[in-house]
């Protein structure tokens, strides 16, 4: 269960998300969706405690970002479409052993864990080579790994598709699928309405830093009698330059 508490984020005169409160019931998957510059990446460093809201709060599983903010990272797996981090001079095993130890995980338990990792996400070929030379997809599915490397309950994901191909697109939808059949709670951001149609029942519309609907999408379907993008674009009124 994830509760967002009327968050609010300033950068200097710049008010990138105002009183944003959204819930996701545990077990759900909730696509934020908005445009570029409306504050999705913003809400999700936030939830992931990397960084400090200016006024208001999270809940993740009975942990406040503010106050457990080492009991919120255990539970979480992070995803982050722009920026794998992973250290270009290790390889896969590397970069995922690194990150599970910080994560308190004993030696046996990362092996067993990256071996059953390498087969589902079908890394064989490359989980001992250095990561510096890999595909876009390459580094995706290593990110992946290192992000449920500790299996985590809650996972969240931030454009996780941007920039990829179908292939590795498709890859990362069965991922957030399995996710979902594994009861996980998920927020996942995007700007692709078939996107989110495909992979959540749950929405929260983020526009200029507020959230101007949420709930699920069959229901505001009927509330607004349109299509996911005809009242998608009908909330958001066109264009969301500032
Ligand atoms: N580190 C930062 N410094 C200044 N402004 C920022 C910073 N990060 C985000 N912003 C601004 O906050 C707003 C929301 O950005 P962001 O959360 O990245 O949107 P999205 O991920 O939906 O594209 C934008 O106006 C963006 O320019
Ligand atoms: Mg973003």
């Amino acid at each position: 269960m994830i509760q967002v508490k009327r968050l609010t984020k300033h950068f200097k005169e710049i008010e990138a998300l105002k009183d944003v409160s959204f819930n996701v019931p545990r077990g759900e998957v909730l696509g934020l969706l908005g445009e570029n510059g409306a504050g999705k990446t913003t809400t999700l460093r936030i939830l992931a405690t990397m960084l400090k809201p200016t006024g208001g709060t999270a809940i993740l599983n009975g942990n406040d970002i503010l106050k457990n903010q080492q009991a919120v990272r255990k539970e979480i797996g992070i995803l982050f479409g722009s920026e794998t981090g992973l250290y270009d001079r290790l390889t896969a095993r590397e970069n995922i052993t690194y990150y599970a130890g910080l994560n308190d995980m004993g030696k046996d338990k990362i092996k067993e864990r990256i071996d059953y990792l390498v087969d589902i996400l079908d890394m064989g070929e490359y989980i001992d080579r250095r990561t510096g030379k890999f595909s876009k997809g390459m580094k995706q599915k290593v990110a992946i790994a290192r992000s449920i490397v500790h299996n985590p309950p809650i996972m969240l994901f931030d454009e996780p598709t941007a920039g990829l191909d179908i292939t590795a697109v498709r890859t990362i939808h069965g991922f957030i699928g399995e996710c979902r059949e594994e009861g996980k709670t998920v927020v996942f951001s995007s700007h692709s309405m078939a996107e989110v149609e495909k992979l959540c029942e749950r929405i929260a519309i983020i526009h200029k830093g507020v959230i101007v609907e949420t709930g699920l999408i069959e229901s505001l379907k009927t509330k607004y009698n349109k299509n996911l993008e005809d009242l998608f674009v009908e909330l958001v009124g066109g264009s969301n330059e500032h």
